[in-house]
Parts: C-alpha cells; sequence; structure tokens
C-alpha cells in the first residue's frame, strides 16, 4: 500500500512534495546520516516552541520544509531536494543526479543562504571552519 502511494505521488506531481526526508536518505547512505545526526542541525527544530516551528519566519532556516513536516537542517537543506536523484541507478549517474536536483553541499553559497549577519550568535560564521565540523563525507573508518 505504501509503494503504491509512493508510485502515485510519484506519477501525479501535483501532489507530490520534492522532498523526500533524511530518512529515506539513511538506508544507502547510514554512515553519513549517523555523523549528521549528532550535528546541531539535526535538532535545528527542538528548541522552537510549537508555533514557531510552524512560522516561516522561523523554518526558512529551521526546518528542511515545513509544510512535510520535515523539520530541522535534514540532508535536502544543502543536497537539494531528492525525489528526482534518490534512485540508484540515478544516484550511480553524477551527471544525471546533478542535472535533477543534487548538490554537492559544500560549496559556501548553500551555508550562507541561513548563516547570514543576523543569525551569527556568539561570533562571525567561518565558513572554512564551519565545514569542518559538519562533515560527514570520507567518514568511513572514522
Ligand atoms: C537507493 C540508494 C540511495 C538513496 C536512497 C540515496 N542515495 Fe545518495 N548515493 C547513492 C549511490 C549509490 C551514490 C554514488 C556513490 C558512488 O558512486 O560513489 C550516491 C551518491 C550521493 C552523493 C555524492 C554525490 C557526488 O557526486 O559525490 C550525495 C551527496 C548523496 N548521494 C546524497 C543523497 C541524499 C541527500 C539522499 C536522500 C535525499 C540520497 N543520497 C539518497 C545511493 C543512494
Ligand atoms: C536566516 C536564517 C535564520 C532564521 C530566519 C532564523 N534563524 Fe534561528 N538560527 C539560525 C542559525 C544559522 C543559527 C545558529 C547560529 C550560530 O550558532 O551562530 C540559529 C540559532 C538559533 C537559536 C539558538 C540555538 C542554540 O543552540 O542556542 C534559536 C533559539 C533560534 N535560532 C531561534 C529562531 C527563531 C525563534 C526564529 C524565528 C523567529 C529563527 N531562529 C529564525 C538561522 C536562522
Ligand atoms: C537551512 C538552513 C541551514 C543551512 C543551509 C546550513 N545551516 Fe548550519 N545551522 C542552521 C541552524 C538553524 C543552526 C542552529 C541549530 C541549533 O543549534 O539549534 C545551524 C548550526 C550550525 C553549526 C553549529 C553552530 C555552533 O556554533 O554550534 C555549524 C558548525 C553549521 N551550522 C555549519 C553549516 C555549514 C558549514 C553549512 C553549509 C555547508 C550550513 N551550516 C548550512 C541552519 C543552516
Ligand atoms: C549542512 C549541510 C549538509 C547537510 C545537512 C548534509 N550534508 Fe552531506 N555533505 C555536505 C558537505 C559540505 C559535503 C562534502 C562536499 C564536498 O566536499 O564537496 C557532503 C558530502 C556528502 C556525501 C558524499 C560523501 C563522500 O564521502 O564523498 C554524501 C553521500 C552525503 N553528504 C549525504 C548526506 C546525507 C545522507 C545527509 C543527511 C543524513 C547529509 N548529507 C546532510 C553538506 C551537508
Amino acid at each position: 500500500m505504501i509503494a503504491m502511494v509512493a508510485l502515485v505521488g510519484l506519477s501525479v506531481p501535483v501532489l507530490a512534495t520534492p522532498f523526500i526526508g533524511a530518512d529515506q536518505c539513511k538506508d544507502c547512505h547510514p554512515k553519513q546520516y549517523a555523523q549528521w545526526a549528532k550535528t546541531p542541525h539535526a535538532r535545528a527544530s527542538s528548541r522552537l516552541s510549537r508555533e514557531q516551528q510552524r512560522d516561516p519566519r522561523c523554518t526558512s532556516c529551521h526546518a528542511t520544509s515545513a509544510p512535510d513536516g520535515l523539520l530541522g537542517v535534514q540532508c535536502e537543506s544543502c543536497h537539494g531536494a531528492g525525489r528526482e536523484y534518490w534512485p540508484e541507478p540515478v544516484m550511480r549517474d553524477r551527471k544525471l543526479a546533478r542535472a535533477v536536483g543534487l548538490r554537492s553541499g559544500g560549496e559556501p553559497s548553500v551555508c550562507y543562504r541561513c548563516h547570514t549577519v543576523d543569525s551569527a550568535l556568539l561570533r562571525p560564521f567561518n565558513v572554512t571552519e564551519a565545514l569542518k565540523r559538519i562533515r560527514h563525507d570520507g567518514v568511513i573508518g572514522e
């Protein structure tokens, strides 16, 4: 039944959100998921009140897609919405995956969308330092 719903969702774009959620990436990328789950991004809505979790003034940075119930800064906030690129044959074809929305996640512009002058709390956002703290590429063996 769930599979049916997913298929219907794919064939009726109007019903489908472009986001699939971090749990869908987890099966194929368990190591990246485990590292991400320890970063503040995974908990980026947990300190907000219920109202703030739905307030577009906050969810633009503290959620991936609030209308879909995808709270926190999940994979797709940095790597792009995954509806089109998640199937394995697409993911293995990097050119195709990129053409349908996959991003490496490492371009500073990805971070600057949310880490603005206004959102820096204690110290200015240093993208080189910040990237080291969220890294999960090459996590195998670490
Ligand atoms: C069905 C399994 C599967 C799912 C689901 C999946 N991926 Fe992938 N992903 C892969 C494979 C396979 C590769 C290619 C690995 C390789 O060839 O080295 C890959 C590669 C990647 C890369 C690296 C691309 C590059 O050019 O270096 C990123 C980033 C990525 N996936 C993110 C995601 C995100 C985010 C999601 C969820 C929205 C996701 N993947 C869901 C299997 C999957
Ligand atoms: C432009 C993006 C952006 C918007 C909009 C935004 N935030 Fe944030 N918020 C951030 C970033 C980035 C951080 C982390 C900053 C840092 O650590 O320097 C943060 C941190 C926080 C923290 C602190 C978490 C902690 O561990 O101390 C709280 C609480 C918070 N935001 C609440 C809110 C609320 C409530 C709203 C809506 C009224 C909101 N934010 C809107 C980007 C944003
Ligand atoms: C969709 C918005 C969004 C994007 C995109 C984003 N972040 Fe964040 N980031 C946040 C929010 C919100 C927090 C605060 C989470 C909390 O503490 O509740 C945060 C927290 C952090 C922290 C912890 C801050 C601290 O002082 O403890 C680091 C490090 C960080 N982000 C790095 C990055 C890097 C590097 C990128 C780009 C690759 C990036 N972020 C992209 C929203 C975002
Ligand atoms: C805050 C932004 C951010 C979030 C959130 C995020 N990533 Fe990444 N991801 C990155 C960056 C940055 C890289 C390294 C890219 C580079 O060096 O060009 C990366 C690399 C990757 C790679 C390539 C790994 C490799 O060894 O080359 C995969 C796969 C991946 N991420 C999957 C995920 C998955 C799955 C999630 C969610 C569980 C996730 N990412 C969440 C920013 C993010």
